[in-house]
């Protein structure tokens, strides 16, 4: 038998989506410093990019939650599966599901009744996920929901009152500022029912070498990443940024575990986004994307702070990354 999927837009129209990216441009652009958000990366050319810096030697994020989920599979599958009931596996940011397939493959194994609901704000990656599940466990129950999380969040409460098992990996939680993903916790805690079951995903404080190396490549595509976004905002905002004067620079502080990105200016210049000029002095930066690393503490107050509590830590044989289970309480 062949699954049937489908899949769920945000209510807004594209046009509608269009007009809330130009709007964050434009005032994330208006601010000091200049600041771009970095969830507008995943065009289809930065999904591809994405799958560059997942597959490089230096980024050993994906690497690390991989092992977990291949070879710490039956821990998994167990903390979910200890509530015997129904329930919808519904996935933030879930990419290409590389790392969940091998959960989604164990837990079908083991005959648990449940529906797979991957979110993701990219329409594409989403499609070349269906083809995959489709390739590999034809037989899952599967509703695919493209947009921003919570709006499809709540789509999928009203889709069923199952319980629900929230997968956030990858340390995607660490493209918030830690205040920001401290309130979308806990907005999320009050998404969500007493005993429905969150796995997160942390890259961990390491050695602060490590970490920068893994988002400072030779090869340079981590600073593609994020020039891609220049490009698409000139393509889809009609603007006219010059990307050979701009230049991606990497920072990592272990103080505060913050991994941050900025393209600088290698002029003064102007630029003109959808009518509008904006200024860029010699050396100014943009402000382009977080990413935090935690401790395990950071990771415990985090769950206190918002209504949910530690059941269960996954490390990878390395400890350089944790995949936590927190039960709403
Ligand atoms: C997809 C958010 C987990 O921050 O490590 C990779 C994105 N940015 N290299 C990360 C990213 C630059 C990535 N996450």
């Amino acid at each position: 038998m062949r699954s049937q999927s489908y899949t769920i837009h945000s209510d807004d129209e594209a046009e509608h989506t269009n007009y809330q990216f130009l709007k964050d441009v434009l005032d994330g652009l208006h601010q000091e410093p200049k600041h771009l958000q970095s969830k507008y990366f995943y065009d289809k050319k930065g999904d591809a990019l994405f799958q560059e810096i997942m597959a490089m030697p230096e980024y050993y994020l994906t690497r690390c939650e991989m092992d977990v989920f291949q070879n710490k599979t039956n821990e998994l599958a167990s903390s979910i599966m200890e509530d015997t009931s129904p329930f919808d596996l519904v996935e933030l940011g879930a990419g290409d599901a590389s790392k969940s397939m091998h959960l989604l493959q164990h837990l079908k194994n083991a005959k648990a009744d449940f529906k797979y609901m991957p979110i993701d704000i990219s329409g594409n990656i989403l499609s070349v996920l269906n083809e995959k599940i489709q390739e590999n466990i034809p037989n899952l129950d599967i509703t695919l929901l493209e947009g921003d999380y919570f709006d499809m969040l709540k789509k999928t409460s009203k889709l069923s009152a199952r319980r629900k098992v929230v997968l956030f990996l990858g340390s995607n939680i660490g493209n918030m500022e830690l205040d920001e993903a401290s309130g979308f916790c806990n907005k999320l805690r009050k998404n969500l029912n007493k005993g429905d079951i969150v796995l997160v995903g942390f890259d961990l404080k390491k050695d602060p070498k490590i970490i920068l190396n893994a988002y400072n490549d030779p090869k340079g595509i981590t600073a593609s990443f994020n020039l891609n976004l220049l490009k698409r905002i000139n393509n889809e905002l009609k603007a006219d940024f010059n990307l050979e004067q701009f230049e991606h620079f990497q920072n990592y502080d272990p103080l505060t575990g913050a991994c941050r990105s900025y393209l600088v200016s290698l002029e003064n210049q102007e630029v003109t986004i959808d009518g509008q000029s904006f200024y860029f002095k010699n050396n100014e930066v943009i402000y382009m994307e977080v990413s935090q690393k935690f401790s395990i503490t950071d990771m415990e107050e985090m769950a206190v702070n918002s209504g949910f509590k530690t059941v269960n830590t996954i490390y990878d044989s390395k400890e350089w990354f944790a995949d936590t289970f927190w039960i709403a309480d």
